[in-house]
């Protein structure tokens, strides 16, 4: 079984950090899953890259820097990270990593350690230190990231070198896709935790609600990684959902294989947004426009195939 992510998120963060307010997104249901260990490269991965690589300042310094810093002081890196200061010149501030939680931070800790172990630091390249950083070219990706459109608790991902997605763990649902590149973190962190990433290419499908319907109910249970790909969990009142994407390998688009357990007593209703140049196609299920009727039996497993043009 894959490790599930536990997921801390700053509600409210994107409109300043005065009114800061800690949400647990999961439920007694996966807890079960989520006392496995955190995975500190992992962490570091999807919050750290961004700004910190081994050998060289980018936006930050080092890791040969930081373990120069910190080696043998655990707790002060963990400090640091909750609640990071204003210390070089001519650098941006270091956001806060609170939402990654203690344990998480250790574990990131750990991983710097580590890989940061014997390397020499090298002089910083001139020029923008995000062109330097490398991290938003990888395939696939997840990131957090405050993303237009959405809570604060939105998760990007880069399927493939074309399309790319925003889902939202605040709301349990896709917010939207897009082709052409990724994101651009710069003005996010140019302006410190209070802007949002820029979206790389052009959004050709807005999911404008839940499939599932009015979702307030909706509980984010976290999300696992299979093939650097996440699946997102949540139940909606007594279902729980899980739903993975994955690239087209002909076109532009997505697939979403959702899964619902247990089994529903009536046929599930999921309604898509209909929208200019995607094609939506179900493996299951009979599908009139953008409404797909699901009978009971092939609930378990299903998927949805988005192709945008
Ligand atoms: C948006 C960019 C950004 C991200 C993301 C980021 N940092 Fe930083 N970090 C910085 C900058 C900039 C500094 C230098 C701040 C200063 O000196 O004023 C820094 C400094 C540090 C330092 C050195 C502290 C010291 O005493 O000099 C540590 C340790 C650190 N970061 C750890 C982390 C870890 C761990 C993560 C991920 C969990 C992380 N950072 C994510 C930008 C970032």
């Amino acid at each position: 079984m894959a490790r599930v992510v536990p997921l801390l998120f700053a509600a409210g963060f994107a409109h300043g950090i005065d009114m800061m307010k800690y949400v647990i997104f999961f439920s007694t249901v996966a807890s079960s899953v989520l006392s496995a260990a955190p995975d500190g490269a992992q962490l570091f991965t999807t919050n750290c890259s961004a700004c910190h690589i081994l050998d060289q300042m980018i936006v930050g310094p080092s890791l040969a820097e930081i373990r120069g810093l910190y080696d043998g002081k655990r707790e002060d890196f963990v400090k640091w990270c909750v609640a990071p200061r204003k210390k070089r010149e001519g650098v941006i501030e270091m956001p806060s990593m609170v939402h990654i939680g203690e344990e998480g931070l250790q574990a990131v800790y750990a991983h710097i350690m580590e890989v940061a172990k014997g390397v020499k630091i090298k002089k910083q390249a001139a020029g923008d230190p995000f062109a330097t950083s490398s991290v938003y070219a990888e395939r696939p990706q997840v990131r957090r990231i405050f993303m237009p459109n959405a809570s604060p608790a939105a998760i990007a991902v880069a399927l493939d070198q074309n399309t790319s997605l925003c889902w939202d763990a605040g709301v349990c649902r896709l917010r939207y896709a897009w082709t052409g590149g990724f994101i651009d973190g710069y003005p996010y962190w140019k302006s410190n935790g209070s802007s949002v990433a820029a979206i790389v290419g052009t959004v050709k499908y807005t999911e404008e609600k839940s499939p599932f319907g009015e979702t307030k109910n909706a509980k984010f249970l976290g999300y696992s990684m299979k093939d650097k790909l996440p699946i997102f969990s949540y139940a909606v009142g007594t279902q729980m959902v899980t739903e993975r994407f994955a690239p087209l390998k002909e076109s532009s688009g997505f697939q979403r294989t959702f899964t619902v357990t247990p089994t529903p007593s009536s046929a599930l209703v999921l309604n898509f947004t209909k929208q200019d140049g995607v094609t939506i196609t179900s493996d299951k299920g009979t599908l009139e426009g953008t409404k797909l009727t699901i009978a009971p039996a092939d609930a378990a497993t299903f998927t949805i195939t988005f192709t945008l043009k």
